[in-house]
């Protein structure tokens, strides 16, 4: 039996659903934070209600991983590890995962491999907060929280907003340059990328500087260069991933890599595909390796 760990039953689990179901699988979804395992000499995980020996698990896809407070992300993290220590394949797999989810931990791995990544400062001390924002001269400064997605919790600051969203950045200031498209347009590309080929690739152009598709950015097919091919790939195999949205974006010294997802969504990027199903490509993938 294959599991979905998913917070939600909307499109991109049935979809999910759908490619497992294509190929012969049985499948089940489950909440990570419902979950609970026992450790003992027949190692299980429960999940309403049942308990499921492990034995009986081919595979997991991980589709979400809810916050929460420090004890339970490390706890449903440790989950997805005591699967993979009783060899059961996790997809996107729990260390490429645990590297993505924190933006830090992501920019330090992309710049250690030389990928072009804007430049970052980061901090929890208060003191050096200004310090840092002021060596942004020419640029503006952009704030994430560290556990963003979907663009949420990003502003610009400048000399109209000095003080960053304190309350829910939880004392850790993650300051970037701002990456101001030669033609000034809110403009990046999403390349998806599986078992280290991209499949597909999409330009997405915002309605304001935040190009997310949950922001309502407009998307397009794109046919990436081989540079942006090279970059994409290798960002995704800087952080060890069996699959990744990679985010690009393009200023005035060339392309830039902004963001390695483990756990993308993909509607938008389907979205501009007649010829391809996205989820039957990852579930095609996570069947070769799960064996
Ligand atoms: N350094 C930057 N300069 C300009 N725009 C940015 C920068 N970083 C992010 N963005 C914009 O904000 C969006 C979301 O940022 P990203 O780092 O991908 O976080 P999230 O996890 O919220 O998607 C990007 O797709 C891009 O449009
Ligand atoms: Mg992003």
């Amino acid at each position: 039996m294959y599991l979905i760990f998913t917070e939600d039953d909307g499109w991109h689990t049935n979809q999910l659903i759908k490619a497992f179901e294509n190929n012969n699988k049985l499948v089940t979804t489950a909440k990570i934070n419902e979950s609970s395992i026992i450790v003992d000499k027949n190692p299980r995980i429960i999940f309403e209600g049942k308990e499921i020996y492990l034995e009986d698990i081919d595979g997991a896809f991980v589709r979400g991983i809810p916050g929460g407070t420090l004890e339970e992300v490390c706890f449903h993290l440790d989950i997805l590890h005591f699967l993979e220590l009783h060899n059961i394949t996790v997809y996107n797999n729990t260390l490429c995962i645990e590297k993505s989810v924190d933006k830090v931990r992501t920019s330090c791995i992309l710049n250690a491999h030389k990928i072009p990544t804007p430049k970052t400062f980061i901090t929890s001390n208060i003191k050096d907060l200004k310090r840092l924002r002021n060596k942004f001269s020419g640029t503006l400064c952009v704030c994430k929280p560290i556990f963003g997605s979907q663009g949420k919790g990003l502003e610009i600051l400048d000399d109209d907003n000095i003080h960053p969203d304190y309350e829910n950045l939880s004392n850790v200031y993650y300051l970037q340059e701002f990456l101001e498209h030669p033609d000034n347009k809110f403009v990046d590309w999403r390349l998806f990328v599986i078992n280290n080929k991209v499949i597909a690739a999409m330009t997405r152009e915002g309605k304001t500087w935040i190009n997310n598709v949950a922001h309502g950015a407009n998307c397009k097919l794109f046919n990436p260069n081989d540079e942006m091919k090279k970059l994409a790939i290798d960002s995704s195999l800087a952080l060890g991933m069996n699959y990744s949205g990679v985010d690009i974006m393009l200023h005035k010294d060339g392309y830039s890599v902004t963001e390695v997802n483990s756990i993308p969504a993909w509607k938008g990027l389907q979205s501009v595909y007649d010829d391809k199903n996205i989820a039957e490509e990852m579930i095609s993938d996570f069947l070769r390796i799960s064996g």
